[in-house]
């Protein structure tokens, strides 16, 4: 016989909870009971106080499944939700700090735009073809641990959006991977690449995410940034991004990301002209190196 607990007749909203709790006794693992128990009680909590219909319901629910058809290899509009909503900065947030109480680097959402299998290039290698517009920029990084030890032979990917305001998957006009690199720290645990300033861009609002902003009467802008992901052996793996502070979006990013010490000033790179410079310093956390999946192939 099975031991399913007896559902009941729930007669009201505290029994009905109770009951569908109780079907969520032996669940495993540990971890995803707390967080079903944790989820069920608030979807309950925000039926109730919204007072939902069964129309809104299904709205809700239509607007999921267009979440899930919206995306696929080239897109992902599951991760654009989450971070509309601030869901992702609020997580980042806490993971933030964490890491910061230990001395290491703040981290930054990775994003929908990380592919796997970016080009492995040598350090001063420029990630972009010549016809990329916007200024130079040269970007100098360092890898080290809590102990600002260098990490020699980490390897960190870098992706960027094209000034044009597209990365290049989404852009038929630019070729495979541009803006994209993965470099290998030197013995010091240092390289440097070549790019172009980045530039703000909006996110896609051509799926349900779009709609949603629509609604919200929301700008789509996120401000110009970099993203990094640096991957050591025996260290945590760390995905960050750095702003531009001089960006006119700056403190109204559509996914609430440029947060504390991501924005930074660029400087004028004082050996050319219209060219600027950055310094990254990426500190490490030892821990168990679990590598994330990039949510485009
Ligand atoms: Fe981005």
């Amino acid at each position: 016989m099975s031991s399913t607990p007896h559902l009941g007749s729930p007669a009201d909203a505290a029994s009905l909870l109770v009951a569908v709790l109780a079907q969520n006794e032996r669940t495993q693992p540990e971890r995803l009971k707390t967080i079903l128990n944790s989820l069920i009680q608030h979807l309950h909590a925000f039926a109730q106080e919204t007072q939902l219909n069964y129309e809104e319901l299904e709205l809700g629910l239509q607007f999921l499944n267009e979440i899930g058809l919206a995306s696929g290899p080239k897109k992902n509009e599951a991760i654009l939700l989450a971070d509309v909503l601030g869901l992702s900065t609020l997580v980042q947030l806490q993971d933030a700090k964490r890491i910061m109480a230990h001395g290491g680097t703040e981290p930054g959402l990775i994003g929908p735009f990380w592919r796997a299998n970016h080009p492995q290039l040598p350090s001063g290698a420029k990630i972009c073809t010549a016809d990329t517009p916007g200024d130079l920029m040269t970007v100098r990084v360092r890898v080290m641990d809590l102990n600002k030890k260098s990490v020699p032979g980490a390897l960190v990917d870098v992706w960027q959006a094209s000034p044009s305001g597209l990365y290049e998957n989404q852009d038929d006009h630019q070729v495979d991977m541009n803006l994209r690199g993965r470099f290998t720290a030197d013995n010091h645990g240092e390289f440097f690449f070549r790019t172009v300033k980045p530039a703000g861009y909006p996110i896609p609002i051509d799926g349900p995410v779009g709609r949603l902003l629509d609604h919200q009467k929301r700008h789509a802008m996120r401000p110009a940034h970099l993203h990094f992901i640096a991957i050591a052996q025996g260290y945590r793996v760390l995905a960050t991004q750095i702003f531009d502070s001089q960006d006119p979006c700056i403190n109204s990013d559509v996914v609430f990301g440029a947060v504390g010490s991501l924005v930074r000033h660029f400087e004028p790179d004082p050996t050319q002209v219209n060219a600027w410079q950055l310094q990254v310093d990426i500190m490490l956390e030892p821990g168990e190196t679990r590598i994330p999946h990039p949510p485009l192939s």
